[in-house]
C-alpha cells in the first residue's frame, strides 16, 4: 500500500503531461536556422506536426530573420508582406496554434536557395473510434491520448487499492 501511495503524485504528473503533450521541434535539428540545409527534407523526416506544437527556430542574429508568409510569397519568396515576422534574440518560438499550414521564410535573400518551410498542422489525434478509424490515414500512429486513456486506467486501479 505504501508503494502505492507512493506513486501516485508520480502517475499524476504523468497524467498530466500525456493529457497536455506539445511537442517542440527545433526547425532544422543541430543545423537550425540557416542556409543550406534543405528545410523541405526536414519537414518530411518529422511530420506531422500538430496543433499546440512549437517550432523553434535558432539563428544567427542579423544573419537571418524568420518571416511567416502566406502560400503565394511562400513559393516566391515574397517577404514584403509578412504575417508575422521575427528578427530579434538569436532564437524564436512559434506555436501552431491552428489547424492549417504555415510558411515561414528569410527574408536574407537566402530563401531562394531553400530557407524556407512550409507545415502542416493537423488536428490532435483522437481515440480511436470506428468512425475516425474509418477517415484516418495514418492508423500506425498511436494517438497520444490513448497514452492517457492507458494512464488513467492505471491510476484509477491504483485508487482502488489504496
Ligand atoms: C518586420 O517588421 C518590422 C516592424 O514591423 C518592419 O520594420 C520590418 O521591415 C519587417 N521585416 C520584414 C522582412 O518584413
Ligand atoms: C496563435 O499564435 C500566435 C503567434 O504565436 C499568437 O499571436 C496568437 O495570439 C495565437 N492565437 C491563439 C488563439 O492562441
Ligand atoms: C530539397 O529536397 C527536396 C526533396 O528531396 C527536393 O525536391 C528539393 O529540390 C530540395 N530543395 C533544394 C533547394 O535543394
Amino acid at each position: 500500500m505504501a508503494t502505492a501511495t507512493a506513486l501516485l503524485p508520480l502517475l499524476l504528473l504523468f497524467l498530466t503531461l500525456a493529457t497536455v503533450s506539445a511537442d517542440k521541434f527545433t526547425v532544422g535539428d543541430s543545423k537550425g536556422w540557416n542556409p543550406g540545409v534543405n528545410y523541405t527534407e526536414w519537414e518530411k523526416k518529422h511530420r506531422p506536426f500538430h496543433v499546440g506544437d512549437w517550432l523553434v527556430f535558432y539563428y544567427q542574429a542579423g544573419m537571418a530573420d524568420v518571416v511567416q508568409v502566406d502560400e503565394v510569397a511562400y513559393n516566391k519568396c515574397d517577404a514584403s508582406n509578412p504575417i508575422t515576422n521575427y528578427s530579434k534574440g538569436r532564437s524564436y518560438a512559434f506555436e501552431l496554434n491552428q489547424t492549417k499550414m504555415y510558411y515561414f521564410i528569410c527574408s536574407y535573400g537566402y530563401c531562394y536557395q531553400g530557407m524556407k518551410v512550409a507545415i502542416k498542422a493537423e488536428p490532435l489525434p483522437t481515440p480511436s473510434s470506428p468512425l475516425s478509424q474509418k477517415t484516418s490515414s495514418s492508423p500506425s500512429i498511436v494517438p497520444r491520448s490513448a497514452v492517457a486513456v492507458t494512464l488513467a486506467a492505471a491510476l484509477a486501479a491504483l485508487l482502488r487499492l489504496v
